[in-house]
């Protein structure tokens, strides 16, 4: 039978090398925290509480970006080095038993499939630990991974304390490794902070394991880029584009084109149907979903938004925390935001502002607007240069235009107010009062036309006396 997993993941350290205000776990690669991407993988082994994650530096932070996941959580009190997380973690997890799977937080493309490899080597039972390795053309910054005649591991050695000889193994430690816990528990103590940097290094475990007799395997991954850890910022770029090239082809695998999909920027969580297309330099942003037909226009910026069937973003237009129904259209340059809500086969055109906003099955709003905290009826038409007044300085109203409104260009609606079913606005309008249904609203001056103005003062201006 299979011996129970719980998994261990180290996030507690500052991440000093990125220069940063921020935990490097809460850094994002491909849309996610760092730390996310570990925990997911980490869940697809073992069950939330069954899944650790040491805390520190900014604590609360790292615990809140993986909240939703139901996982728990251990304090490090201080960061004095990874031998030294796990031990704080000792208490929380020594009665468990089984196989404790450790892995750290900065190394987010490991994927599931090869920590059930490692997993299945250590089921064997024949080692007290099984360490993931790879061999890398560049291995500085990596500890080294020293074998014995066997070929198992007889110890890890941290780059700053390897000899010249040690620096020239290509075979790296990835930092992930799994234990027969019992056996980590026991020797776990005999780790010192006995190096330059003064820290309880949990490589070290591995020659101590070996001292007293125990065998650790290695399991040398064929493809190392999974196992890349991020410690800078060029790191931490190199690995944000290797997890976008993933979800770029996981989204062409199922049905989706993605023009030039070099340029393209779309996270992890995104998911997108079939046969919609996505042109160059669109950006997909947060937990957005987009239905099957679309277009997404280049450069246009999808963000936290759902967007149904066959809906059409034209190029240059933002779409953020928002709905948009079937068949509608939206932009080119146009701007929707906050819980903006475009109804089935409506059309926003070219700057046109959504704040707040539902525009309501077929209604259009083609040019130049702003409707702000806004309700507008199935089929209205909203004229070009139409502007909701929705602030007074003080507080935010709402203006709610019926169904079939026809609002002439130029018009000003002063919130809060409300435009009938049916009804029109006369052009250029200032609206301040409710409009009844079917009326027709006109608030503003009345024409006058001077016959023969014009002609006359050309003329007085042609007089010679008048010149110059
Ligand atoms: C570590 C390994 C190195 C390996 C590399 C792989 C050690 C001593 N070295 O080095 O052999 O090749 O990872 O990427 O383990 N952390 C804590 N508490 C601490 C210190 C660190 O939780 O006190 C966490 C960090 O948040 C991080 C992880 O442990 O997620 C790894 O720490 P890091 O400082 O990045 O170790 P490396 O120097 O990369
Ligand atoms: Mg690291």
């Amino acid at each position: 039978m299979d011996i129970p997993v719980t998994v261990l993941i180290l996030a507690a350290g500052l991440g000093t090398r990125m220069k940063s205000k921020k935990a490097k776990v809460l850094h994002r690669a491909g849309g996610m925290a760092l730390i996310e991407h570990v925990t997911d993988a980490a869940l697809e082994l073992a069950p939330p509480e069954r899944v650790f994650i040491v805390v520190g530096h900014q604590a609360d932070e790292v615990m809140a970006a993986v909240g939703d996941r139901g996982v728990r959580f251990v304090q490090q009190a201080e960061p004095k080095g990874t031998g030294h997380a796990v031990m704080a973690a000792r208490e929380a997890l020594e009665g468990a038993g089984g196989l404790l799977l450790v892995l750290y937080g900065d190394a987010p493309l490991l994927t599931a499939e090869t920590l059930l490899r490692l997993v299945a080597r250590q089921q064997q039972g024949d080692v007290a630990a099984t360490v993931l390795t790879a061999m890398l053309d560049d291995p500085a910054g990596y500890g080294r991974i020293l074998r014995d005649e066997h070929g198992r591991v007889r110890a890890i050695v941290e780059q700053k304390a390897a000899t010249p000889a040690q620096l020239a193994v290509r075979e790296i430690n990835s930092g992930i490794y799994c234990f027969d816990s019992g056996l980590l528990w026991k020797h776990i103590g005999a780790i010192k902070p006995e190096n330059q940097a003064k820290e309880y290094y949990l490589t070290d475990i591995v020659g101590i394991l070996h001292g007293k007799g125990h065998a650790i395997a290695p399991l040398l991954r064929e493809d190392p880029q999974e196992l890349l850890g991020i410690n800078t910022r060029a790191e931490l770029a190199a690995v944000d584009r290797i997890v976008r090239d993933r979800t770029v082809r996981r989204l062409m695998l199922e049905g989706v084109t993605i023009e030039k999909p070099e340029t393209v920027t779309i996270d992890s969580s995104v998911s997108i149907g079939m046969d919609t297309v996505i042109e160059p330099f669109a950006q997909v942003l947060g937990r957005t979903t987009i239905g099957e037909d679309c277009v997404i226009g280049a450069c246009s910026i999808i963000r936290g938004s759902q967007l149904s069937d066959g809906v059409v973003v034209e190029p240059f237009t933002l779409v953020l925390d928002s709905t948009v129904e079937s068949g509608a259209r939206v932009g080119p340059f146009a701007r929707v935001r906050m819980e903006s809500h475009v109804g089935r086969e409506a059309r926003v055109g070219n700057f046109v502002e959504l704040k707040k906003a539902r525009l309501g099955a077929g209604a259009k709003s083609l040019h130049l607007a702003y409707l702000g905290d806004t309700e507008i009826g199935e089929e209205a038409n909203i004229g070009a240069g139409t502007i909701t007044c929705n602030y007074d300085g003080l507080r935010k109203h709402r203006t709610k235009i019926g169904r079939g409104v026809f609002v002439g260009s130029n018009a000003t609606l002063v919130a809060p107010v409300v435009i009938g079913d049916g009804s029109y606005i006369g052009a250029g309008s200032v609206v301040t009062e409710n409009v009844p249904e079917d009326a027709l609203a006109l608030g503003r001056a009345r024409q006058v036309n001077k016959p023969e103005w014009a002609k006359k003062r050309r003329e007085r201006k042609l007089r010679p006396d008048t010149q110059g």
